[in-house]
C-alpha cells in the first residue's frame, strides 16, 4: 500500500482539490493507498476541510501543536503510515497530484526511490523567471557540489515530490532538518534503483509559498551536516591535498622548464599542466576515491582518465589564457603560473566538481 504524506500549512484554498486529484490518480492506476494530511495548526481551518473529505477520500488528519517544519511534518507522517511505500507531495497543487501514477508505475516496475524530477529531459518549471530559474540551479548544483559522492548523479535532489520504500529507510538515521527532505533520503536512505520521473512544476495559484531566509540557512546547514554524517569531508579532504599537490607540481614544473631548461612558456605550461593531471588521476585512483567502491570504478582505467581529462579541458585552457596574460602584463613566471593554477582550480570548483568525482563514485 501506498501511503501519501502532505504536509501542510494554511492550504486550505487548495488541499481539497489536492486530495481529490491524488485520490483519482492512484484509483485509476489501480493502487491501493491512505493519505496523511500532517497540519501543522493551520489558521485557515485546513485540518478540517480535510476531515469534511474523509467520506470521499480515504484521508486522515495528524495535527501538531505549531509549525514545526516541513521534513519533520513528513517523518511524523511516516511514523504513522500504515503502507509500504511512502509518497511525499506537496498541498498546493504545485506538485501535479497525477504525478503519482507514473511515479507509482516505476515503484512496481523496481525502484526503491521515485522521484518527480524537474530537470530530467520532460520536466521543467512552467513559467519561471530566469532570476528564479538561476537560484534553483544554483542550489541544486550547490547540492551537488557538496555532497558529489550522493548527489552528483540526481537531477533533482531537492524535489518534494518522491516516493521511497519504507524498507529502505531501515537504520538510515533520518535526521530532518528545513525543507529538504529528499536531500536526507537520498544521502542516507539503503536504495539500490533511483529512478527520476520528470513533471513540470506549476504556479502557484492560491495560498502563499512558506520559503523564507530561515529555510534558506536551514538548507546551507543541512548540507553541511550531511557532508559530515556522510563522511563525504573526508573525502573532500583527500580531495583538496591531492589538488593541492597537483597545483603545486604544476607551478613547480613550469618554473623550473622556463626559468632552468630555458622552454618557451607554452609547451612548457602544457607539459606542466598535463603532468599535474596526471598526479591527480593517479592519486584519485588509488587514494581519494579508493574507498568509495561504487559500480563505475570498475569501468577500463584508460576511460576514466580520457573522461577526467576532457573534464579538465576548460579548467586548462583557462590556466593557458591566464597565465599567458599574466606573463604579458607583468613579466613574473612564479606569479603568472600561480595565478593560472588559482584560476583553473576555481573554475573547476564551482562549476565542474560533479562532474569530476562522477568519474568515480556516483551511481551509473
Ligand atoms: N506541516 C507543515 N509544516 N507543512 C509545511 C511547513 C511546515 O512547517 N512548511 C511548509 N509546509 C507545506 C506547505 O503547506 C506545502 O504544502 C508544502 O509544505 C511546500 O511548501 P511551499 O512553501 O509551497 O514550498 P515551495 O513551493 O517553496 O517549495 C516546494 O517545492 C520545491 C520544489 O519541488 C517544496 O515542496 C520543496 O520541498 C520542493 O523541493
Ligand atoms: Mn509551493
Amino acid at each position: 500500500m501506498i501511503s501519501v504524506i502532505i504536509p501542510t500549512f494554511n492550504e486550505a484554498a487548495v488541499i481539497q482539490e489536492t486530495l481529490r486529484r491524488a485520490a483519482a490518480a492512484l484509483r485509476s492506476a489501480g493502487e491501493e493507498f491512505e493519505i496523511v494530511v500532517v497540519d501543522d495548526s493551520s489558521a485557515d481551518g485546513t485540518a478540517e476541510r480535510v476531515e469534511s473529505l474523509a467520506a470521499e477520500v480515504p484521508v486522515l488528519v495528524l495535527r501538531r501543536p505549531g509549525r514545526l517544519g516541513l521534513a519533520t511534518a513528513v517523518l511524523d507522517g511516516g511514523a504513522t503510515a500504515r503502507g509500504d511505500i511512502w509518497a511525499v507531495m506537496d498541498a498546493d497543487l504545485q506538485h501535479p497530484p497525477e504525478v503519482l501514477a507514473p511515479l507509482a508505475k516505476a515503484m512496481r516496475e523496481g525502484a526503491d526511490l521515485a522521484i518527480g524530477s524537474r530537470y530530467v529531459p520532460g520536466g521543467g518549471t512552467s513559467d519561471w523567471t530566469w532570476v528564479r530559474r538561476m537560484i534553483s540551479r544554483t542550489a541544486t548544483h550547490m547540492a551537488a557540489t557538496v555532497l558529489p559522492l550522493n548527489l552528483a548523479s540526481v537531477g533533482d535532489p531537492m524535489s518534494g515530490l518522491f516516493m521511497i520504500r519504507k524498507s529502505a529507510l531501515e537504520n538510515a538515521h533520518l535526521n530532518p532538518l528545513g525543507y529538504k527532505i529528499l536531500l536526507e533520503i537520498i544521502a542516507k536512505a539503503h536504495y539500490r534503483k533511483l529512478v527520476e520521473v520528470p513533471y513540470v512544476f506549476q504556479e502557484r495559484e492560491k495560498g502563499a509559498s512558506k520559503l523564507g531566509a530561515r529555510q534558506y540557512l536551514e538548507y546551507l546547514q543541512h548540507l553541511l551536516r550531511l557532508a559530515v554524517g556522510t563522511g563525504q569531508l573526508w573525502s573532500w579532504i583527500r580531495y583538496g591535498v591531492v589538488a593541492l599537490a597537483g597545483a603545486a607540481i604544476d607551478i613547480a614544473l613550469f618554473v623550473l622548464l622556463v626559468k632552468k631548461a630555458v622552454w618557451r612558456p607554452a609547451p612548457a605550461l602544457l607539459l606542466a599542466i598535463e603532468v599535474a593531471l596526471l598526479n591527480n588521476f593517479v592519486w584519485s585512483e588509488t587514494f581519494t576515491f579508493r574507498s568509495t567502491r561504487i559500480p563505475a570504478f570498475h569501468s577500463a582505467v584508460w576511460r576514466r582518465l580520457a573522461r577526467y581529462e576532457g573534464i579538465c579541458i576548460p579548467g586548462a585552457a583557462l590556466n593557458c589564457v591566464v597565465t599567458a596574460s599574466w606573463m604579458v602584463l607583468d613579466g613574473g613566471v612564479v606569479s603568472a603560473a600561480a595565478a593560472g593554477v588559482v584560476a583553473g582550480g576555481a573554475l573547476n570548483l564551482l562549476v565542474n566538481i560533479p562532474a569530476i568525482w562522477r568519474t568515480w563514485a556516483g551511481r551509473k
